[in-house]
């Protein structure tokens, strides 16, 4: 039987929703190749410079396009990164946007030490949905899901639900 091409999975939302502890648990369980963005990023030298006032790396967005477009032609992919329109809307099988409420996520970014200015930014972001709506408007609606971060209860539900998304891939892609 010829080999069949597995699914790439994006997961997206707001920095601090949970979207790398979703992933962790995805990776453990699926046979799929978790790439944390900002890692490779870092790792690869996909950098444009620094945001001082969001305290950021800018990301050099064709350096990391053509690293990896081969790896995402491939198959088999899980994708983590905290925006997701400049990515091409053909490598995505499925993108969750994970969501979380604000005074949790208040918690975790201050845990994190973020300034003033990038924590009222990554607030507003998680309030007015920017994530969920801009997967909404680069993907067809159809493969975009909203999943929760807040709790471990939250993670084991987000698991099962991409687990069953995955399952009924396979059924169509047989
Ligand atoms: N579902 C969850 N339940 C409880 N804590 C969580 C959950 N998801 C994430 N966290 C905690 O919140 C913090 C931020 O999570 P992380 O996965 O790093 O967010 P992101 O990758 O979206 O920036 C971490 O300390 C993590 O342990
Ligand atoms: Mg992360």
């Amino acid at each position: 039987m010829p080999d069949i091409k597995l699914p790439n999975i994006l997961v997206t939302g707001t920095p601090g929703v949970g979207k790398s502890h979703l992933c962790a648990k995805l990776s453990e369980d699926l046979k799929l190749k978790y790439h944390d963005i900002s890692a490779v990023a870092k790792d690869q030298g996909f950098v444009d410079g620094h945001d001082d006032e969001y305290d950021c790396p800018i990301l050099d967005e064709d350096k990391l396009l053509d690293y990896l477009e081969p790896i995402m032609s491939a198959g088999g992919n899980i994708v983590e990164y905290h925006s997701c329109d400049f990515f091409p809307e053909r490598w995505f099988d499925a993108v969750f946007v994970v969501t979380c409420n604000n005074t949790i996520l208040h918690d975790r970014l201050t845990e994190r030490n973020y300034n003033p200015k990038k924590l009222q930014s990554n607030i507003e972001c998680e309030i007015f949905q920017t994530i969920l709506e801009e997967a909404r408007d680069s993907y067809d609606e159809d493969i975009v899901f909203e999943i929760k971060g807040e709790t471990e209860k939250d993670c084991q539900d987000s698991v099962k639900k991409v687990k069953e998304w995955y399952k009924s891939w396979k059924r169509r892609s047989n």
